[in-house]
């Protein structure tokens, strides 16, 4: 069974064609490496001693995408490509609805052309907007989004739907990410980020790298327990293996099915910083800024739905995100480029 897996040379999609190939699934990866290196997959060989089938080009060109299905007998789909830098987004919204879009529409279309009607999306708790309720379980309410790239989710969220309702056929798997942080056990591949990140691991990482000097904390007058804003870190690869499960639910014909993806602990910027000191005994300087522009201050997930109906629970805690994200750090400083 091939597993059509686009964007998945990006951080969370290596992780997850690790877990397929694992788990027995033939990979064929689509990705335009605008935000990955090809190098990844190389690492994915690496860890699995397994072969995987890429191809470099873009969910917005049908021929490339009419190419992969003709070539592969494709099952399923985890569509993970897309741009996701919120502050970007904010900038550069045309580009973000056409990428994220357009692209997810004409994949979709080539997808039912070819008689694929089962995807897994990549969705994000940022669809709840500021959240009605904390823990924030799947009945929650929709809310408004703060960006572009927010909305991209929500509204692709109910194409997708939309989609599923005019055709059962269609086996339709939303996930919705909390916040993935940590890398592969290996330490031989994890997140890549361009640039300064705006990611609060990667972020702390390169401070501890020494590549930045201090980290800065956006605000400390939330209503949270230490007034810093408090959020579900999930370890990359129990995010990954959560996509193996829903995998196996879209076999059973799945229909329509939203599912969160955190930990259900939720924990604040200060609580984290001082989680990867104790991990990793370094010191991580930081100064409270300002708040930045969008956040909310609490967020974290009820994920009881998907332990119930996909027998997926996430198994790291906050002390082993924290030092497989440095494993992976202080062993490639520049990332693929190292
Ligand atoms: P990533 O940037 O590492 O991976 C996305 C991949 O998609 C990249 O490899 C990029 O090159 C590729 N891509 C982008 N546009 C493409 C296009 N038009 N055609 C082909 N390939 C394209 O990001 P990630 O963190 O691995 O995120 C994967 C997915 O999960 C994204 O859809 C993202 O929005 C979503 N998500 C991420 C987070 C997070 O915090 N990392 C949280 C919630 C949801
Ligand atoms: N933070 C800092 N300093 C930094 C970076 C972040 O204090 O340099 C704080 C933020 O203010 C926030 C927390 O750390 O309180 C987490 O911030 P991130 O930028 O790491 O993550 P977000 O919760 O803002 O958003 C992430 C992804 C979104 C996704 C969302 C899902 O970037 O794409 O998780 O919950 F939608």
């Amino acid at each position: 069974m091939a597993i059509l897996v686009t964007g998945g040379a990006g951080y969370i999609g290596s992780h997850t064609c690790v877990e397929l190939l694992n788990a027995g699934y033939e990979v064929v990866v689509l990705d335009n490496l605008c935000n990955a290196s090809e190098k990844s997959l190389d690492r994915v060989r690496q860890i699995t001693g397994k072969e995987l089938t890429f191809y470099k080009g873009d969910i917005l060109d049908r021929e490339i995408l009419n190419k992969v299905f003709a070539e592969n007998k494709i099952d399923s789909c985890i569509h993970f490509a897309g741009l996701k830098a919120v502050g970007e987004s904010v900038q550069k919204p045309w580009e973000y609805y056409h990428n994220n879009i357009s692209g997810t529409l004409t994949l979709v279309d080539v997808m039912r052309n070819n008689g694929c009607k089962s995807i897994i999306f990549s969705s994000s708790a940022t669809v709840y907007g500021n959240p009605a309720q904390i823990p924030i379980t799947e009945e929650c309410p929709k809310g408004e989004c703060t960006n572009p790239y927010g909305w991209t989710k929500s509204m692709l969220e109910q194409v997708l739907m939309d989609m599923q309702k005019a055709d059962p056929q269609w086996n339709v798997i939303l996930l919705r990410y909390f916040n993935p942080i940590g890398a592969h056990k290996s330490g031989i591949m994890g997140e890549n980020p361009n640039g300064i990140p705006n990611n609060l691991m990667p972020y702390i990482t390169q401070v501890a790298v020494g590549k930045l000097k201090e980290l800065g904390v956006f605000g400390d007058d939330y209503d949270t327990p230490d007034g810093t804003g408090v959020r579900d870190y999930i370890h990359v690869v129990d995010l990954a293996v959560g996509h193996v499960k829903a995998l196996k639910k879209i076999e059973e014909n799945a229909g329509l099915c939203i599912y969160n993806l955190g930990t259900g602990h939720g924990y604040s910027v200060l609580d984290i910083v001082k989680n990867f000191e104790k991990a990793n005994n370094i010191k991580i300087p930081y100064t409270i800024k300002p708040r930045r522009a969008g956040d909310i201050a609490t967020c974290y997930a009820n994920a009881d739905k998907a332990e119930k109906e996909l027998g997926w629970k996430a198994e790291n805690g906050i002390l082993e995100m924290c030092e497989d994200s440095w494993r992976w750090q202080k062993n490639n400083p520049n990332g693929y480029e190292s």
